[in-house]
């Protein structure tokens, strides 16, 4: 794994969190029917040459299915790259994540780093065991980006595109290539292990957070509750006002803010925002994010709930977890 004694030779630190890409079938034909999660991450690097001048070294961080993420996994996940990144001959961060929810740990990463250096997510959509996977050339690709040059902040890299966390998308279910950055187009692309870019490496926006973590090393952060409840044809506030009443009854972990998935250029159906407005005057963030995959929501004169721009509902549940997690959360 470490390709050289060389005191001059730069380390790129591979953090291992599961997903399929360390998934595991009974027969190398099942591309589906796996186990996310088996393989560990030393392992993912055993067939992969570090470039010339580099060294690889393997830690894992968790070993989950990326749908069962949870916001402490993240905390220890942001934490790990904040260590490492500090280390002066660790040039940048890879890690090896599931698809199903890479883009909202990216966007966390994204959100609480104050990242100089790159920190590149990768993935696959093939398990390890497959007859052609997709994971070993993702992580050759990752290496790459997290190599080069001038690089910085936090990326997907999947299927040789290199996508920017606050734009990156699952949009596939099944195909290698599954990610989409949406309008603002990828951040470039990587060919034969040279990063080709189109535009500026997204700049992290860590700093705000990255002191409110700094300040809780080593502490179980409480993390503010925040619902995500779609607006679709024949919609009504009976979620939000379960969720309400939830809350009027005390119990241990309240809903503190709420995203609406809301259509279009942020409309909501008549009977959710009106539970909406319910639970804003009862003390609730609600943020309304769009359910459209590209665009973002432009402000109108007469809105009366927050909206979130460009950020889709799980990145706009991430934000303002953050948001109202900076301060201990009130009941
Ligand atoms: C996961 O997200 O952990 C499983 C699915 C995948 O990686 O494609």
């Amino acid at each position: 794994m470490v390709n050289s004694n060389s005191p001059n030779v730069r380390r790129v630190v591979v953090l291992g969190t599961g997903g399929t890409i360390a998934g595991r079938a009974a027969s190398e034909g099942d591309n589906i029917g796996y186990t996310a999660g088996e393989v560990g991450v030393a392992d993912l690097l055993g067939g992969i040459d570090a470039p010339e001048g580099l060294s690889l070294e393997a830690e894992q961080v968790a070993q989950l299915d990326s749908k069962d993420m949870e916001f402490d996994v993240l905390l220890q996940l942001a934490r790990r790259c904040a260590a490492w990144l500090s280390e002066a001959d660790v040039v940048g961060v890879v890690i090896t994540h599931g698809t199903d929810t890479i883009e909202e740990t990216a966007f966390f990463l994204h959100s609480v780093l104050a990242a100089g250096k790159p920190v590149v997510l990768t993935c696959a959509m093939r398990p390890a065991s497959s007859l052609s996977p997709d994971g070993p050339q993702n992580v050759r690709d990752a290496i790459a980006v997290a190599a080069t040059p001038g690089a910085e902040g936090v990326t997907v890299v999947c299927a040789g595109t290199v996508h920017g966390a606050p734009d990156v998308q699952k949009v596939h279910t099944y195909r290698p290539d599954a990610f989409s950055s949406g309008d603002a187009g990828p951040v470039g692309y990587v060919e034969e292990g040279v990063v080709r870019r189109l535009r500026d490496w997204p700049r992290s926006t860590g700093n705000a957070h990255s002191k409110m973590l700094a300040a809780n090393v080593g502490a179980a952060l409480r993390w503010a509750r925040v619902e995500i409840v779609t607006s679709h044809a024949g919609a009504s506030g009976a979620v939000i006002d379960m969720l309400l009443q939830e809350r009027a009854a005390g119990v241990a972990e309240p809903m503190h803010g709420l995203v609406i998935a809301a259509t279009g250029n942020g409309t909501v159906h008549h009977a959710l925002e009106a539970a909406a407005l319910r639970a804003q005057d009862a003390g609730v963030a609600v943020l309304r994010a769009t359910r459209c995959t590209s665009g973002r929501i432009l402000p109108r004169a007469d809105d009366r709930l927050r909206d979130a721009g460009a950020l889709t509902p799980v990145k706009a549940r991430i934000a303002l977890m953050l948001e109202l997690s900076e301060e201990p959360a009130a009941a």
